[in-house]
């Protein structure tokens, strides 16, 4: 069997997320499962180099064109750019990037991009540095702020900057986020706080819709929308005149399931139809067998849940937002 890789309801799947690691060096609240939260083991045993390669030429061969790195913070992973190197020379790759939190970006932006890599994802929730602390539970903005400037530099480009809106702790700083992009050629992408595992009484708390950020750009400048060029879930603005552009990612307040065009890799090789669902498909016994590879693929897009029955109800979303894996398992 081969052909591209379309769900039952018609969506085509071709993004493939790659978790390298859980582990990562900060530790954001919203992001981690709770200490006593029924959240999945840690894996102990991560993919290889190899496998990772592997697992992504299948990919590619069956039509997927884009790979991000995440984690945890793939950066913490010490074969890194090995990997990276490994996947960047995939003949049909369009584009590989990376998420990360910045910390080690000053220090690894151009072997990065030496090794093969096209851009990268920076998260950056607060532009202070007592909220950024408090955020990240000890984290520098000092280092995040550099590993921007260096990942620029190293034409890791577009930077795309992620901010996790959070009620009563950095909505205060939406203007600042929102001024960011009207010099440089830094894309600011707003995310809605989804509930992970365990955070519920932290969700409902500091939840926030996007409209916020709307209303915001709107004082600043008018606001000019643009295509999503890749087609996923964010929507994108231009302030007028401006050089970067404004992303909003509303996974709570807009459905955008019927737009999902991903899978995700686990670093112990489980791959995920769907964000919402405990579904996993094992691949690593099938790692030296492509045609098994392949039919696991396959088996996966026949777990992808139907658009129109996934987290359609907003009273319901933040319910069916529970999955048995963290954020920092799965890698957002
Ligand atoms: N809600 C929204 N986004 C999250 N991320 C992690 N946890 C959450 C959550 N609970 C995303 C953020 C961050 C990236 C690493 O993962 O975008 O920048």
């Amino acid at each position: 069997m081969s052909g591209k890789l379309i769900d039952p309801f018609g969506r085509e799947i071709t993004y493939l997320r790659l978790s390298v690691t859980e582990h990562c060096n900060l530790n954001c609240f919203y992001c981690r499962p709770e200490p006593d939260s029924n959240v999945a083991e840690m894996s102990k045993e991560l993919l290889t180099v190899d496998e990772f390669k592997t697992i992504a030429r299948e990919a590619v061969a069956l039509g997927m064109t884009r790979i991000r790195l995440t984690g945890g913070e793939p950066l913490l992973r010490p074969d890194i750019l090995s990997i990276v190197s490994a996947l960047s020379v995939i003949d049909g790759l369009k584009d590989l990037s990376l998420t990360t939190n910045g910390i080690f970006m000053e220090r690894m932006a151009f072997q990065l991009a030496g090794a093969g890599l096209k851009r990268v994802n920076i998260s950056l929730d607060s532009l202070d540095e007592a909220t950024y602390r408090r955020i990240t539970g000890g984290g520098k903005l000092q280092d995040t702020l550099k590993g921007i400037e260096k990942a620029l530099q190293a034409n890791l480009t577009p930077v795309k900057i992620n901010v996790v809106l959070l009620k009563g702790i950095n909505d205060g700083e939406i203007r600042n986020f929102l001024e960011l992009t009207i010099e440089r050629d830094i894309d600011v992408r707003f995310i809605e706080f989804m509930p992970s595992v365990g955070r519920r009484e932290q969700w409902r708390r500091h939840f926030l819709s996007l409209d916020r950020v709307n209303e915001e750009a709107g004082r600043i400048a008018p606001l000019i929308p643009l295509e999503n060029e890749h087609g996923g879930p964010a929507r994108y603005f231009r302030l007028k005149g401006a050089a970067g552009k404004i992303g909003l990612i509303s996974p709570l307040s807009r459905h955008f399931c019927h737009l999902c065009n991903r899978f995700r890799v686990t670093s112990a090789g489980g791959l995920k139809p769907c964000l919402f669902s405990p579904d996993e498909v094992d691949l690593k016994p099938f790692i030296s067998d492509r045609k098994g590879l392949k039919e696991k693929f396959r088996e996966a897009l026949q777990l992808k849940p139907d658009p129109g029955k996934v987290a359609c109800n907003p009273d319901q979303r933040a319910e069916q937002f529970q999955g048995i894996r963290s954020m920092t398992q799965i890698g957002g």
